[in-house]
C-alpha cells in the first residue's frame, strides 16, 4: 500500500501572520503544495487564529484539489466551521485551545457519548472522521465502536524513542495499525514524523493509509526547497 501524504500549512500561516501580510500566500501555497505532490492538504484551526484562521479554511476548499482534512478539537465553533465547509476528512484532537501543539490522543473510553455524537453530525454530511489516538487497544476498538472512519495514530513516542531503537519505537504502532485494521478502521498517522523516522515508519506499520506532516517538512522547505521536499518525502513513502 501506498501512503499518501498530506501536508499540514499551519506553519505557513504562522510566518504569515507574524507580519500581518499576505506573504507568504497561504492559498498559492496550498496549491503549489499539490502541484509538487502533496496529496492532501492539513489545516488546525484554533480558536485563537494564531496561525490557520476561519476564514483561511473557508477560502481553502474550493482550492484543494487533493483531500482536504481540518482537524482540531470539537468545540462549537469548530463543529459549524467543519459542517459548513464539509471538508473529506475531520480528525478529531483533544488538545486545549491554547495547547502550543496537540500532545495526547482521544480517551475514547471516557469521551465516548461526547465523540459519538460529533461522529454522527459528520456523517450526516458525509465527512470522514479520523480520530486522533494512541496506539491502545481498548481506545481503538472504542473508536470503532463510535462509528469512526479512521484512526490517526499519534506518532509523538515513536519520532522521541526512533533515534535510539527504531524496532522498539515502532512496535505498538504496528500492534495499533493491526487493532485498527481488525476493527476494520483506517489508519492515519502523524506528529513529528520527518525525513529522519517516515521511511521506516511506513514500512514497518501496516495499512498506513496517510500521514499528515507539517513542522518537519516545513523547516526541510527552508533548505531543500517546498518542491524538493514535498518529493523527498514522498519517496520515503514508497512513490513519488
Ligand atoms: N496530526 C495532528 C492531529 C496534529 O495536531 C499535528 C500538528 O498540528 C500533526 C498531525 C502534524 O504534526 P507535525 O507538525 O509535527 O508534523
Amino acid at each position: 500500500m501506498i501512503t499518501r501524504l498530506s501536508v499540514n500549512i499551519n506553519k505557513i500561516a504562522t510566518l504569515r501572520n507574524a507580519r500581518g501580510g499576505n506573504n507568504p500566500d497561504l492559498l498559492q501555497v496550498a496549491q503549489d503544495c499539490e502541484e509538487f505532490g502533496a496529496q492532501g492538504i492539513t489545516v488546525h484551526p484554533r480558536p485563537d487564529g494564531r496561525h490557520i484562521r476561519y476564514d483561511d479554511v473557508r477560502a481553502l476548499k474550493p482550492l484543494v484539489t487533493t483531500e482536504f482534512n481540518i482537524e482540531g478539537y470539537p468545540d462549537q465553533s469548530f463543529l459549524d466551521l467543519v459542517m459548513e465547509v464539509c471538508p473529506h476528512q475531520m480528525t478529531l484532537v483533544p488538545d486545549a485551545p491554547d495547547a502550543i501543539t496537540s500532545n495526547a490522543g482521544w480517551d475514547t473510553v471516557t469521551h465516548f457519548n461526547f465523540l459519538k455524537e460529533v461522529v454522527d453530525l459528520a456523517h450526516s454530511k458525509g465527512i470522514r472522521v479520523s480520530v486522533f489516538i494512541e496506539p491502545d487497544k481498548t481506545k481503538i476498538r472504542k473508536a470503532a465502536e463510535l462509528g469512526a472512519d479512521r484512526i490517526e495514530l499519534y506518532t509523538e513516542p515513536y519520532a522521541a524513542h526512533y533515534a535510539k531503537n527504531p524496532q522498539l519505537a515502532v512496535r505498538p504502532f504496528v500492534e495499533g495499525a493491526v487493532w485498527a485494521h481488525d476493527a476494520h478502521l483506517g489508519v492515519n498517522a502523524g506528529h513529528d514524523l520527518s525525513l529522519e523516522n517516515l521511511a521506516w515508519f511506513a514500512q514497518h506499520v501496516p495499512h498506513l493509509q496517510e500521514v499528515s506532516i507539517g513542522h518537519a517538512l516545513v523547516c526541510d522547505a527552508l533548505y531543500y526547497g517546498l518542491e524538493n521536499t514535498i518529493q523527498m518525502y514522498r519517496r520515503q513513502l514508497g512513490g513519488g
